[in-house]
């Protein structure tokens, strides 16, 4: 079922990150479902071919699968010259490609707080530079980061993601400025703990789900496709005039002060 109309991104190419798994790859199903046609980019070739295929046959529309390291810049560059080549234009680029996983400050290796911001951060600010440069500055189109809110309270064991998170928040508003007037939108999604994804195994396994969703004023994580109803709305034409924007889509979790607790 859609809440939207079927043609809403007819005619648009949408680049995505991380396309093949978890998020990424329900926003990707949402856009084919209402009529763009998407490349998928991460480093998992297999994969990422293996959603492709899925994704094409389930929508009848075309999903490219790319492999890409987004902390790769010429990889990145390579990756949208395909995707630019094969469909003549690249409208909407998301930032959804991450890594993540549960390290007190204390014991987490200069490496790893590294390695995440690498994929996260950079990996963010390669792929918003290399989508201007090569199509969105002279054509417009929109940017979409997925974010989160472990930064707004200081989620234990989180110091790497929140504070990569919290620079991709505000490169959301840095780039909006600066971009708008090259009628670039750029906005983010804030999703809370989303339901089988490899984001909520690695934060909260085991016994964790059922205690954490007890304080949850919604009483339960989110599904992946809940992220990509926001993510379809923010690209659309339905948002054109929202730009430098962090939505939260979370169940009330933060403002419910929902913890993780080892
Ligand atoms: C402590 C760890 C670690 C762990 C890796 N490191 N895993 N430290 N605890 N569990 C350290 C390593 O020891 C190493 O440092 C450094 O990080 C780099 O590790 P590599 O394995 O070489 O990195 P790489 O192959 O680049 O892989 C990146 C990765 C990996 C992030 C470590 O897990 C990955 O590819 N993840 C992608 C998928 C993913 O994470 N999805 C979840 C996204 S969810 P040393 O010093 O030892 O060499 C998400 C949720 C956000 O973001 C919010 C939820 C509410
Ligand atoms: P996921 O399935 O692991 O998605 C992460 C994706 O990023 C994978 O497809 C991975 O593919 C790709 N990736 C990782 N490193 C990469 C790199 N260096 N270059 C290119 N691609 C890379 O996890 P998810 O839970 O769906 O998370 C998706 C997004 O939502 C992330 O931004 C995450 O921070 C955010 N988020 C998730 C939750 C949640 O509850 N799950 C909550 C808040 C925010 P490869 O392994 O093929 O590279």
């Amino acid at each position: 079922m859609t809440f939207f109309r079927s043609d809403l991104l007819a005619g648009k190419v949408a680049f995505v990150t991380g396309g093949g798994s978890g998020i990424g790859k329900a926003i990707v199903s949402r856009f084919l479902e209402h009529g763009a046609e998407c490349v998928i980019a991460s480093r998992n070739k297999e994969r990422l071919e293996a959603a492709a295929a899925e994704l094409s046959a389930q929508h009848g529309r075309r999903c490219v699968a790319v492999q890409a390291d987004v902390r790769e810049p010429d990889q990145i560059e390579a990756a949208m010259d395909q995707a630019i080549g094969t469909f003549g234009r690249m409208d909407i680029v998301v930032n959804n490609a991450a890594g993540n996983f549960l390290a007190p400050a204390a014991a987490l290796s200069y490496k790893g707080f590294a390695t995440v911001h690498g994929i996260d951060t950079l990996g963010t600010f390669n792929v918003s530079k290399a989508a201007f440069a090569k199509w969105l500055g002279r054509h417009g189109g929109t940017i979409l980061n997925i974010s989160a809110t472990l930064h707004y309270t200081g989620v234990p064991f989180q110091v790497h993601a929140g504070s990569a998170k919290a620079a991709i928040d505000a490169m959301t508003k840095h780039l909006a400025v600066e971009w708008g007037p090259a009628k670039v939108r750029v906005n983010a999604i804030a999703p809370g703990p989303i339901d089988d994804t490899e984001g909520m195994k690695r934060l909260a396994p085991g016994g964790l789900k059922a205690k954490l969703e007890k304080q949850i004023p919604l009483g339960r994580f989110g599904q992946a496709d809940e992220i990509a109803q926001m993510a379809l709305f923010l690209v659309s034409d339905a948002a054109s005039y929202v730009t430098g924007s962090v939505f939260v889509v979370d169940g009330g979790a933060w403002l419910a002060g929902t913890r993780l607790e080892m």
